[in-house]
């Protein structure tokens, strides 16, 4: 696993980053694009920014196929808070994408297990999710998967915890009362099986949860620890988000910081250390 620590803000990197994957992959209606989605504050400035390219280049968007990863259940779409709401406020109302191309679960479904069944059979039917983008929770939790999820979990209904319910109370008036108990989410294996990964930590409340990963081995009470299972994942955090770490990483960090003081980002192969 690769950590990218920068200074610069995670959202232009991240946007950037995707922005070349989807052009050196040069999707047509037939080689689609498949891109894994997530909410939450940490990636606004990666959709804004993304919404500008897709202004530049109108057609960036055109073959590209996104799958959303969670959903709040009983939460209609056009609830501010819906992740429905969310993307297309945050992304899709400013890019020229095919309706059919966007896939994000149906929390209204009346059979959530067939819900569930019909997400995953559609991401195969694509042939799989080729980039998967990732926030992380407070928790470390990865989409809604909650500490103690199984890391070959595929998507399900979810109990979400106090912790993650607190932590999201912000959007619903700071009233942890009107937090949706429970959402889909994709699994962890559904995670793993996406061909490449990149989550993103911003500020200093992600600092415990980056610290777990980098220094445990992989233990489901911090699923993004699973996310070392995989042959191509990074971590891209900004230096608040990295304040916990201690150890080789930690000197691995302040001897390339100080060996390049002017350097905008610095990256750890993990596995080297
Ligand atoms: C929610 C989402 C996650 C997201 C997390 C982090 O819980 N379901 O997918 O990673 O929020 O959100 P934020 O970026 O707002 O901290």
């Amino acid at each position: 696993m690769r950590l990218i620590v920068t200074k610069l803000s995670v959202g232009l990197w991240s946007a950037a980053y995707i922005k070349n994957a989807i052009r050196s992959f040069a999707p047509t209606e037939h080689k689609p694009f498949v891109l894994g989605l997530p909410t939450g504050s940490t990636v606004l400035d990666m959709y804004a920014i993304l919404r500008t390219f897709a202004q530049e280049r109108l057609r960036s968007f055109q073959h590209v196929i996104t799958f959303n990863m969670d959903e709040y259940i009983g939460l209609p779409t056009d609830h501010p808070q819906s992740y429905h709401r969310y993307m297309y406020q945050n992304l899709f109302s400013g890019v020229h994408m095919r309706p059919d191309h966007i896939f994000i679960p149906n929390g209204q479904a009346p059979d959530l297990v067939a819900e569930c069944n019909r997400y995953e059979s559609s991401i195969a039917r694509v042939g799989g999710i080729r980039l998967l983008i990732g926030g992380i929770g407070r928790n470390g939790h990865i989409a809604f998967n909650e500490p103690g999820t199984a890391f070959n979990s595929r998507t399900h209904v979810v109990d979400l915890s106090a912790s993650t319910r607190e932590a999201n109370a912000r959007f619903f008036q700071n009233n942890v009362s009107r937090v949706p108990p429970q959402a889909i989410t994709i699994g962890i294996g559904t995670i793993l099986d996406a061909k490449e990964l990149l989550f993103i930590a911003s500020g200093v409340k992600k600092a415990a949860a980056v610290s777990h990963l980098i220094t445990h081995e992989p233990t489901l009470d911090w699923p993004l620890t699973a996310l070392k299972l995989h042959p191509h994942a990074t971590l891209l955090a900004d230096l608040e988000a990295c304040v916990l770490l201690g150890g080789t990483v930690k000197t691995r960090l302040d001897e390339a910081q100080q060996a390049d003081p002017h350097a905008e980002q610095w990256s750890i192969n993990l596995e080297d250390l």
